[in-house]
């Protein structure tokens, strides 16, 4: 076992480069990817506390996780604590999770618009009670996830992370955002070092870290335990060896695109194909492939053209 960097509770988390949630993209082959090239933990895509209750059956593919994946933790997404803890009680024990982690950061319109995610924020006394039902149904470290507040006239950053911690919540990773930004603009970095200087639980820092040099930066700056990388993953999961991606041989990234076609394949049947697409495009996006060359690609449902492709375009003289 290596030396951990840090402990979420009791949990030893060996490295400090962590994947970032996101709904759509980190799903357990993508997650797989991140891992072996040195994420050192895994979180789930958001789960809906409403789709557990009413057991509507999109989730159930969301929960699914490989051992070699732990720590490992649910994320839960909800406007209700009651309602929010009964889908917990329903999830950990089919599960068995090793952290249970509170999104307090989602900031898309029919999330926010029923309270929940980084509308949470808003009402703090929520927060709180989350934490505390969490906390005392569950021998599991509980986490939260936020940003730094609503808009720009509620940056209450300061108070919900301490709230946080106040309840027994064992770790807050911060997107560097308010709400109203949603990806706008430049995550901030200052305000999670504010936020690591006032706590003494771990603190994850999060938000627009696309080099190497921007994990050495937000290290700085906020001294935190660890950093957390959502959309630069996508095109270059090597992020996580602290490789930026012009440093990633394409020899390595062929290997990659294989492997993770494969293993969507394996996971999603037929239309792992089509989910494949979207980092296809993001591995493919530095080599500046001609359109009319690319579109086929793009659309083509036959894993098997697509693997030819790839075989033929890294084998190429010009890419060696
Ligand atoms: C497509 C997409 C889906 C996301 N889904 C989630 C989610 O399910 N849970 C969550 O806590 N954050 C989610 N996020 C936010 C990311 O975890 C992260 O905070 C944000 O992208 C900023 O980090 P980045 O600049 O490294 O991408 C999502 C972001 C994106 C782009």
């Amino acid at each position: 076992m290596n030396e951990p960097s840090f402990f979420i509770d009791h949990i030893p988390i060996e490295g400090d480069l962590i994947l970032a949630p996101m709904d759509g993209v980190t799903d357990l082959p993508f997650r797989e990817i991140c891992r072996q090239f040195g994420s050192a933990m895994s979180v789930t895509e958001f789960i809906n506390a409403l789709d557990v209750l009413e057991d509507h059956p999109r989730y159930h593919q969301r929960l699914a996780f490989t051992p070699s994946q732990r720590p490992m933790s649910l994320q839960i997404l909800g406007n209700k604590p009651e309602r929010m803890l009964e889908a917990a009680k329903r999830l950990v024990p089919a599960v068995n999770p090793d952290i249970l982690d509170i999104n307090l950061g989602c900031q898309s319109k029919n999330v926010t618009a029923r309270g929940a995610g980084a509308a949470l924020m808003k009402t703090p006394e929520k927060i709180a009670a989350i934490f505390q039902l969490m906390k005392s149904h569950f021998n599991l470290p509980i986490s939260g996830k936020i940003r730094l507040g609503w808009d720009e006239d509620s940056l209450n950053y300061q108070e919900v992370a301490r709230i946080i911690e106040e309840n027994g919540g064992a770790m807050v990773a911060v997107h560097g955002r308010t709400r109203k930004q949603a990806y706008r603009g430049q995550a901030r970095w200052e305000p999670i070092g504010e936020i690591k200087a006032a706590l003494s639980i771990p603190v994850i820092g999060n938000g627009d870290v696309r080099t190497v040099a921007d994990i050495e930066a937000i290290k700085k700056i906020t001294g935190c335990d660890a950093v957390m990388i959502g959309r630069a993953a996508v095109g270059n999961p090597w992020l996580f060896s602290r490789l930026d991606r012009e440093d990633v041989p394409p020899s390595v990234v062929h290997e990659t695109c294989l492997k993770q076609l494969s293993d969507m394949l394996d996971f999603y049947g037929d239309r792992g194909v089509i989910t494949f697409r979207k980092y296809l495009k993001a591995y493919l996006s530095p080599y500046s492939i001609p359109r009319e060359e690319l579109l086929p690609l793009m659309k083509s449902k036959d894993p098997q053209f697509i693997r030819q492709y790839l075989d033929a375009f890294f084998n190429s003289d010009s890419i060696r």
